[in-house]
């Protein structure tokens, strides 16, 4: 997805803007581009491929700047190619422009600004933009300071979609313009500097003290200050907030990658999401929460809704809601519910899980059960993103930056969160019961289980070279298990690029086990003391059929024999999911590896992806 970087102080802009764009390689691009203030000018240098490709130019070496912009592009509308790349300027090159997002009636845009004479050079949407601006600053008689903000607000509400912009212009040489709309981008800022970001990490190095923009809010921001203006032109006060994650985090620390390093950190995250909400004594508290009993009694259910893996450790939130709050609950998609007329209301509560709190669907989803009337609680991972200003409520996963495009320990502190937040539920709802105790006493002793259960990266380094060149494998499992088995799949999807399937082990005969042959590889995870014995029958079909198998236990498995066993340490079966993905995440890392592949940034896929 594309990755936006910007700087304005006293230093030459080019190197802090290419190590930003390296640190926003993660989200995957297909090109990238500089533009920065000279002396003559607006010095435009871009190139298809990796940041790599765009440093070997000879052109970047002469910018001198100390004002520039950057973006790393992950094409949508035309093909990856330098011309397409950003910035984007127009045609007296007055304007350069970087854009994340999609607009949507850019032809309309296009049609009028080519009957006026403009012409253009990509297949961009972005391309209207700087003309869009050229187009107002042209119009506007009055010369003063404000004329080329009031073009870029004209511009900007003509615009139809989402967009985060970065605006530079030769009748501003000293200052930059930037907005936003349902686009993520913040400022960082020092005493006599500013750095712009689509995404906190890529500046966490230079500062901590960020301004988290809201839609169309206007920033004219030159070396030591930023000047805020919403659409009238009014000023508008903003303070910073202080984003408390430690820069090393966002770095590999000896790591051959960050999925393996995100791997490895989630006793710590998990010890950090858990912080003072859960503490030995038997307290439950979150922070920001002030719901009630009665409030809850009024519930007609809970939603829970997100994408990819948040929606998985959704399937975890789902059991441990029902079982312990009694309240119905359900887990939809995020592009699914928001386009199916959803039944709620304002006696529905809707949680929405995203690791980046930037994700189109779900912020849409949000939006919708607001104008239904619902309450709306966003469980994220980043500060200040974008649900977290439209929701309700928000509850914080504190997992640290999550780099790797493939959600590794954001996904296990969602599930820890989410549980803690159903403990919380079940306190506010007065119910008791030495379950709930339980599993309080289980979610403290995660830390160093999930340590214990790193220890089986050999074994599975091991298995992954027997099984890399695979065109297919399954995993089954049943109740909580199977949420685990949908997350390993994707996981393994994502990464490895094998086909893998994911299927609740009662469901086999079916129909998927007519896919069953020699050698094939089943997967199977048996946690669950109740279910244990019934997914140990469903796996002797598979090895009747002549399957290959893995499973991933906690559970005495008798005198079953299976090719492959991983043993995880006990816990609490609503919260196994905790532990048994552990091996799953590191299967999908270790066939990715055997296979050559780039773990962090597979194909196809962004971390964050804010278009539809
Ligand atoms: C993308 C990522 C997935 C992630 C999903 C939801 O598809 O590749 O890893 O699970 O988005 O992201 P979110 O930030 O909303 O949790």
């Amino acid at each position: 997805m594309c990755g936006i970087v910007g700087y304005i102080g006293s230093k030459k802009a080019k190197p802090i803007l290419i190590n930003g764009l390296l640190r926003l390689e993660y989200r995957g691009y297909d090109s990238a581009g500089v533009a920065t203030i000279e002396k003559n000018g607006i010095s435009v240098v871009k190139n298809k491929g990796r940041v790599a490709e765009l440093e070997k130019l000879s052109a970047i070496d002469s910018l001198e700047g100390t004002i520039g912009i950057a973006h790393t592009r992950w094409a949508t509308h035309g093909k990856p190619s330098t011309e397409n790349s950003h910035p984007h300027v127009n045609g007296k090159k007055d304007f350069a422009v970087v854009h994340n997002g999609i607009i949507e009636n850019y032809n309309e845009l296009r049609e009028f600004l080519l009957k006026q004479g403009y012409t253009f050079y990509s297949q961009t949407d972005t391309e209207v933009i700087p003309n869009l601006i050229d187009y107002y600053f042209s119009k506007d008689d009055k010369d003063d300071d404000k004329k080329v903000l009031r073009a870029v607000v004209s511009a900007c509400s003509e615009l139809k979609g989402s967009f985060a912009l970065e605006i530079l212009s030769t009748h501003l040489p000293d200052k930059m313009i930037v907005v936003r709309k349902d686009s993520p981008l913040v400022i960082g800022k020092t005493d006599t500097e500013n750095y712009i970001s689509s995404d906190i990490p890529a500046i966490l190095s230079y500062t901590k003290d960020f301004y988290l923009l809201d839609d169309y809010e206007y920033v004219v921001l030159s070396k030591g200050s930023a000047e805020f203006y919403n659409s009238d032109l009014k000023p508008i006060k903003k303070q910073t907030v202080n984003i408390d994650w430690n820069a090393s985090a966002a770095e590999k620390d000896g790591y051959d990658d960050f999925m393996l390093k995100e791997i490895h950190e989630q006793p710590k995250s998990i010890r950090e999401t858990i912080g003072s909400r859960l503490s030995a004594d038997g307290t439950c508290n979150i922070e920001s929460l002030d719901f009630t009993k009665e409030y809850l009694n009024s519930l007609n259910k809970i939603c829970i809704v997100a994408c990819g893996t948040a929606m998985h450790a959704g399937l975890v939130g789902k059991t441990i809601f029902e079982k312990f709050c009694h309240i119905p609950t359900e887990v939809d998609i995020a592009s699914e519910f928001r386009y199916r007329d959803p039944l709620i209301n304002e006696k529905t509560l809707v949680v929405f899980i995203t690791q980046s709190g930037e994700t189109a669907d779900t912020i849409a989803a949000l939006k919708l059960s607001k104008q239904k009337g619902a309450k709306t609680l966003a469980i994220s991972n980043v500060i200040g993103s974008s649900i977290t200003r439209e929701a309700d409520y928000t509850i914080y996963t504190h997992a640290g930056p999550e780099i790797a495009v493939a959600s590794t320990k954001a996904y296990t502190s969602q599930v820890v969160l989410i549980s803690i937040l159903a403990i919380y539920f079940a306190k506010l709802l007065e119910m008791k019961g030495k379950e709930i105790d339980a599993l309080k006493d289980a979610i403290l002793e995660l830390p160093s289980k999930v340590e214990e259960t790193l220890k089986c990266s050999k074994q599975i380094k091991c298995f992954a070279k027997k099984v890399y060149k695979e065109k297919d494998l399954f995993f089954l499992g049943r109740g909580i298990d199977y949420n685990v088995a949908l997350e390993a799949s994707l996981k393994l999807k994502e990464i490895s690029y094998i086909h893998s399937d994911a299927y609740a082990a009662g469901e086999l005969k079916h129909g998927p086990i007519a896919l069953i042959e020699k050698d094939i590889t089943v997967v199977s995870i048996m946690t669950d003391p109740n279910l244990v014995e019934k997914t140990i029958s469903n796996v002797q079909e598979v090895i009747t059929r002549g399957a290959k198998t893995l499973v991933i236990t906690n559970q005495n498995l008798g005198d079953h024999k299976f090719d492959n066993i991983i043993t995880i340490p006990e816990t609490n079966p609503l919260i196994s999911p905790i532990l048994s993905v552990i091996p799953l995440q590191l299967l999908a890392y270790y066939i990715s590896k055997e296979k050559g592949l780039d773990v962090d940034k597979p194909r196809n896929l962004a971390k964050s992806v804010t278009v539809e």
